[in-house]
């Protein structure tokens, strides 16, 4: 049985509209680096807005979760996943969401009914227990015994803290050769979580204030790798459909077994971290292995990955990158056209990245080794870690694990200042956070900085041509641009500025970004403030055909959610510059 196929079906016959997957890279969503969840990419329609393909739909999405680095190796975890979910937009709610989830259970993937527990909320401030899930399982047969019900910090589900949320019902499969208890025990890990149903009926804002949405909607999550596990009878994700020809290719490749325990976890990271470059570099959003956001988890998997495949006596230089990125791109192009796409992308992303570390892989780990017994205490200082991260392209990420094999630890804190003190000495400090999206610009400051491209454009073809940008500062209640200009504006240049920004915007034009060398940005006609202040590799972002800037974002994907532009003033910064505050509102 293919099960994503059955899923889909399934719900087609109740009237939803299968939607192809949304980029692992989130499409409209500054906030954060990658798509965590299903119902990421759809907020604004679980808010009110209408989805072209009506209010029920159903999808297979592309998933990416860093918190768990450092346990993919074990048999249930991963960083890439597949989340099928089935969405209700103010349509259908509880009795339908959970008769659909029992009847797919049960009747099409015929999970016997004794082998199930769910949980629901028991409620708590002004939200009420779900007595009326409780309910509905039971009228389905689910025993009362087999209901738990539990608090907020496992029935209450919001993705990040703000954003629309509601009260959940999590279904459990018992997963053991022992006789199926009674009673649902939820400290029982052998009861394991393959499906959540949540009841999405409220918005939870910053100050953790929750009111009513507008509508009243469900949100449902069941991740593919679990339920395939759970379906095939296994108790290691590596051993299901999903992924024994890749265990078997890096089986064969390597001359290694997957059950010489030796071996066992270092497959595991290459399979896992294999999948996740793929699905990364093949992601429409182009991202490639660099220093800052997504970029740098892109370098970082690929890196840990080479650093395994090492350890399985792989020669780094074959093709065996190659080999298993086709593979995956292979088994996994039915659901996400976008690899076929950018199947030569992908290739030449691995090759590059991995070629590059592995000049410097084997005199890090010596390096390493020296440092290790050099040490008097059991920390690395942070001008080792810097050394192995500058010198030897390790992140330090990968220091830290090295490290822990050895029972050391590193001064990350340390490492972190030495790293700002550096970035800010050889770049701007906007193309260079640390670790980027984990300390990421604001929805508001995201887009004034696109405001401020399409007011230096706009200057440009209303005062002058020969405008350029002196300086700028944004916050989230407004951005401030110099210019050299001059003159003090007139009254029509601020109008006509203005007017011409809000036309932009209201014309909807895509913001698309590409990362290119210095010199062929340059060619390319980008326009930046400090050339010498960029680093070798630099991502230009275009307006259309309005702009082009080397920045290092982030932006909107599209102008027309920036509103309307509003100069708030205009006035004298220096000699011969000129400076003006807007707003967008
Ligand atoms: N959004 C819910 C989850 O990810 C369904 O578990």
């Amino acid at each position: 049985m293919d099960i994503k196929d059955t899923y889909i079906k399934f719900f087609e016959s109740k009237g939803h509209k299968y939607i192809p997957s949304s980029g692992v890279i989130p499409e409209n969503d500054p906030t954060s680096l990658f798509t965590t969840a299903g119902m990421q990419p759809l907020v604004p329609y679980l808010l009110g807005e209408k989805h072209p393909e009506g209010t029920r739909l159903v999808d297979v999405q592309k998933c990416f979760r860093t918190n768990d680095l450092d346990e993919i190796g074990d048999t249930t975890h991963h960083t890439f996943f597949e989340m099928l979910g089935n969405w209700s937009l103010g349509d259908y709610f509880k009795k339908e969401s959970i008769s659909w989830s029992f009847e797919l259970l049960t009747k099409h993937f015929n999970i016997p009914v004794q082998k199930l527990a769910v949980t629901v909320f028991e409620g708590e401030g002004n939200i009420p227990r779900d007595d009326e899930s409780a309910q509905i399982w039971q009228s389905l047969g689910i025993s009362k015994k087999r209901i738990s019900y539990l608090g907020k910090d496992d029935n209450f589900w919001t993705v990040g803290g703000v954003g629309p949320c509601g009260p959940d019902t999590e279904i459990f499969y018992w997963r053991s050769t022992e006789p199926v208890p009674e009673k649902h025990d939820p400290n029982d890990e052998r009861w394991v979580e393959i499906w959540n149903n949540v009841f999405m009926q409220y918005y939870l804002d910053e100050n953790g204030n929750v009111s009513e949405l507008k509508q009243k909607n469900v949100d449902t999550g069941m991740g593919v790798e679990r339920i395939t596990a759970v379906l095939e009878g296994k108790d290691d994700n590596y051993k299901t459909s999903i992924w024994q020809d890749v265990i078997n290719k890096i089986e064969e490749i390597s001359g290694k077994k997957y059950d010489d325990e030796v071996y066992t976890k270092a497959m595991r990271i290459v399979a896992d971290h294999i999948r996740a470059v793929v699905m990364i570099s093949g992601d429409d959003a182009g991202i490639k292995p660099s220093n800052t956001d997504q970029g740098y988890v892109l370098r970082r998997i690929i890196r840990r990955m080479v650093r395994y495949a090492k350890m399985l006596d792989i020669d780094i230089n074959s093709d065996w990158d190659t080999v298993l990125a086709q593979m995956i791109i292979t088994k996994y192009e039915k659901y996400y056209q976008e690899l076929t796409r950018n199947n030569e992308v992908i290739l030449s992303v691995l090759k590059n990245e991995k070629t590059k570390f592995n000049r410097t892989l084997e005199k890090g780990l010596k390096e390493f080794e020296k440092i290790k017994k050099s040490l008097t205490g059991k920390e690395i200082n942070k001008d080792l870690a810097f050394k192995l991260y500058d010198t030897y392209g390790f992140p330090i990420e990968l220091t830290e694990e090295l490290a822990k094999e050895e029972g050391l630890s590193v001064d990350i804190k340390g490492f972190e200042e030495k790293f700002k003190e550096h970035q800010e000495k050889s770049r701007t400090a906007s193309a260079g956070k640390f670790k980027g999206g984990l300390a990421s610009d604001g929805v508001m400051e995201t887009k004034y900085h696109t405001a401020t491209h399409l007011l230096n454009a706009a200057l440009k073809e209303v005062v002058n041509k020969d405008v350029h940008q002196m300086g700028s500062n944004i916050t989230a209640e407004r951005m401030r641009f110099d210019f050299s200009c001059d003159h003090k504006l007139t009254d029509e240049e601020k109008k006509k500025t203005e007017e011409l920004v809000n036309k932009w915007i209201s014309e909807g034009i895509d913001v698309t970004h590409e990362i290119m060398t210095k010199e062929e940005a340059l060619k390319s006609g980008a326009e930046c403030m400090f050339i010498e202040k960029y680093p070798e590799e630099v991502t230009v972002y275009s307006i259309g055909n309005i702009s082009k800037e080397l920045c290092g974002g982030p932006h909107v994907k599209n102008t027309r959610e920036l509103g309307h532009f509003k100069i708030k003033k205009e006035e004298a910064s220096s000699a011969g510059v000129r400076r003006i505050k807007a707003i967008l509102e």
